[in-house]
C-alpha cells in the first residue's frame, strides 16, 4: 500500500495577529483535503485558535518547535505535553532555520524528536544542505549526519511514527527549487539510509515531505516522484488558495 500524502504548512513568523491566523484557517478549512494528511503549523501563541478552525475538518495541527524537557527552568521554552494539551499532533524538529540562526545542534534535536514521540507528538524531522555543502559535494553526508544524531534514541517502531522533510537550505524561500529529480536523488538516498539504518519495512512506512519553494505550479511534479511523499510549505501556506492548491496536487499524485 502507498504511502499517504503530508501537506504542512509551516508559517514560520506569520501573521502578525490572531485574528489573520485564523482567517487563514478557516479558509483552509473550507478547502477540500481528499486523502490527504494536512497539517498547518502555526506560531505556538495561534495554536489554539488555529485548532478551533479546523475542527472537524479534517485538518491537523502541529507546531514549529518543543523544548525536549517536560518542566523546568526554561524560560520561553514550550514542551511537547504543553502543544498535546493544545490538540497539537505534530511538531517540527530541525528545521534549517532553528540549526542556522539559533544555533541547534543535532543532537539536541535528536533529543526534541524523542521527547516528542513520548508525549504522542509526530516530529516532522527536518534535514537539508547548504549551497556550499551541496558544491563542495558533501550533501548526501550532511543529510545523514542530521539523520543519524536526529533518529539516534530510536528504535525501527519509533522511527515508523516519524515523518522526515527534506528541505536543502538554498531552496528555502528563495524561489530556487530543487528539481524533481534533484529533490529524488536525495529522497531515495534518504530512504535507503532508512533501510541500513532500521530495515525496509520501516524505510517503506516512513513518508519523507519536500520543503524549499514549493508552489502551486511546481508541487505535482514534485509530488509525483516516487520518494516525495508530501511537502512542508513556507510562503505558499499564507494563502489558503495556495495551499489549498498544493493540496489537490498531492490529491491527484
Ligand atoms: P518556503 O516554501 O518559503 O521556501 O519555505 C520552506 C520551509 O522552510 C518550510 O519549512
Amino acid at each position: 500500500m502507498g504511502r499517504r500524502p503530508i501537506i504542512a504548512g509551516n508559517w514560520k513568523l506569520n501573521p502578525d495577529s490572531v485574528e489573520q491566523a485564523r482567517e487563514l484557517a478557516d479558509a483552509v478549512a473550507e478547502g477540500d483535503v481528499g486523502e490527504v494528511d494536512v497539517v498547518l503549523i502555526p506560531p505556538a501563541v495561534f495554536i489554539a485558535q488555529v485548532r478551533q478552525a479546523v475542527a472537524g475538518a479534517g485538518v491537523a495541527v502541529g507546531a514549529q518547535n518543543m523544548h525536549p524537557a517536560a518542566n523546568g527552568a526554561f524560560t520561553g521554552e514550550v514542551s511537547g505535553s504543553m502543544l498535546r494539551s493544545l490538540g497539537c499532533a505534530y511538531v517540527v524538529c530541525g528545521h534549517s532555520e532553528r540549526r542556522g540562526v539559533f544555533g541547534e545542534t543535532s543532537e539536541f534535536v535528536g533529543e526534541k524528536v524523542a521527547a516528542a514521540l513520548q508525549v504522542g507528538l509526530t516530529p516532522i524531522l527536518c534535514c537539508g544542505e547548504t549551497r556550499s555543502q551541496r558544491d563542495g559535494g558533501s550533501a548526501t553526508a550532511v543529510v545523514a549526519q542530521q539523520l543519524r544524531d536526529g533518529l539516534a534514541a530510536l528504535d525501527a517502531e519509533a522511527a515508523a511514527r516519524c515523518v522526515l522533510a527534506y528541505e536543502p537550505v538554498w531552496a528555502i524561500g528563495t524561489g530556487l527549487t530543487a528539481t524533481p529529480q534533484q529533490a529524488e536523488e536525495t529522497h531515495a538516498f534518504i530512504r535507503h539510509w532508512l533501510v541500513e539504518r532500521f530495515d525496509r519495512e520501516t524505510a517503506e512506512t516512513i513518508r519523507i515531505q519536500y520543503g524549499g519553494s514549493v508552489k502551486p505550479h511546481n508541487a505535482a511534479e514534485l509530488l509525483a516522484q516516487p520518494n516525495i511523499d508530501g511537502a512542508l510549505v513556507g510562503g505558499a501556506s499564507l494563502k489558503a488558495e495556495s495551499f489549498l492548491a498544493i493540496v489537490g496536487c498531492a490529491s491527484r499524485s
